[in-house]
């Protein structure tokens, strides 16, 4: 019998263009304007993020993944998780160490990958179908700030959200992200989530502007997107990819301005950039210790392991909803 189930569909092709029509008309329509970042991802976009996390400057990947081999065997056992449930799962290349740790102590019964990008999903659920064939594997396309009420149930859950995603959030988005996540679970049940840690700028900026141009590709690549949902008519050569590190806010936001004037036009709307404006795209915290574990208080849990790499660049929190 095959282990990877057929794919759960919680958002149609009807659902994902409807969202994004509502995205594009309130945030083209604001001032400043901006897009979320769930539209990067379509198959390009998410083949474009694997290779960032190839990327020399961009650590956060390489980072999380030296505390997840460095801690797998005992995430596995403070949490002797039944079903191992990931957000924004993408490849789910980093998450094979904790499948690993948990085949190692076993028990471990299912896994349940959640994520926008219907192509990266069938890729990584029919591949850690082959390799783990005692797990069942059951796939979900849906958007983690939506259907955090139908997470999977089944004795002890364990889900981990990686890469820092939660940073893609804006703080009030992650607040209600957080409660949702908790009112989902039951006591007892346990949260991992990584976050990219503040540091020097001069090293977090180059993660955001690579010098081969690959996260420009990736910034534009929401472009394509709209053109291609929508049939408007962005030129996305004539933007260019903006990593600006914000200080206040400790947060990269990465925006898209506009070379020269253009008119642009997608659905019923005809949209205008003056030469310069800028779109804003996509933000990515950076964290403090003292604030990730006060975030999950508020919501319900309680943080009882915060790792980092040697290097001190990411952390990754195991939390318990209490
Ligand atoms: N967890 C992986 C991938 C991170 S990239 C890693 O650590 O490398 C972010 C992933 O989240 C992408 O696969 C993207 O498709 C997904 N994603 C972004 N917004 C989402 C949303 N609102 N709901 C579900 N998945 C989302
Ligand atoms: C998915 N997310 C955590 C990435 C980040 O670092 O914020 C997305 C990304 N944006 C540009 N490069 C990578």
């Amino acid at each position: 019998m095959n282990n990877a189930e057929p794919l759960e569909i919680y958002l149609e092709e009807q659902d994902l263009g409807r969202g994004l029509r509502e995205d594009v008309r309130v945030g083209l329509g604001a001032t400043p304007k901006w897009l979320p970042p769930k539209w990067f991802y379509d198959a390009r976009g998410s083949e474009l993020f694997e290779q960032i996390t190839e990327l020399p400057e961009y650590y956060p990947t390489r980072a999380e993944r030296a505390v997840l081999a460095a801690r797998a065997p005992q995430i596995a056992e403070a949490t002797g998780a039944k079903t191992l449930i990931e957000l924004g799962s993408g490849s789910s290349e980093k998450t094979r160490l904790l499948l690993d740790a948990f085949t190692r102590r076993s028990g471990l019964g299912s896994f349940v990958p959640l994520d926008v990008s219907v192509s990266a999903l069938r890729q990584s659920t029919e591949q850690i179908a082959a390799d783990y064939p005692g797990l069942r594997v059951r796939g979900i396309v849906g958007d983690f700030t939506r259907h955090l009420d139908r997470l999977p149930a089944g004795g002890r859950r364990l889900v981990v959200f990686l890469g820092g995603t939660v940073g893609n959030l804006l703080p009030p988005e992650r607040a209600t992200f957080l409660a949702a996540m908790r009112a989902g679970l039951e006591a007892g049940d346990w949260l991992l989530v990584g976050t990219d840690l503040v540091k020097d700028p001069r090293v977090v900026v180059p993660a955001y502007d690579d010098a081969a141009g690959v996260t420009a590709e990736f910034n534009r690549n929401v472009l394509r997107v709209v053109n291609r949902e929508l049939g408007a008519d962005f030129d996305p050569e004539a933007f260019r990819h903006v990593a600006l590190w914000d200080p206040e806010n400790e947060w990269i936001e990465m925006r898209l301005r506009a070379e020269r004037r253009m008119r642009v036009r997608v659905l019923d709307l005809v949209v205008d950039f003056a030469a310069g404006e800028e779109l804003r795209t996509e933000i990515s915290a950076k964290f403090r210790p003292t604030g990730i574990a006060a975030e999950l208080d508020a919501a319900g849990f309680c943080a009882e392991h915060f790792w980092t790499d040697p290097e001190d660049l990411f952390g990754v929190t195991l939390a318990r909803a209490v």
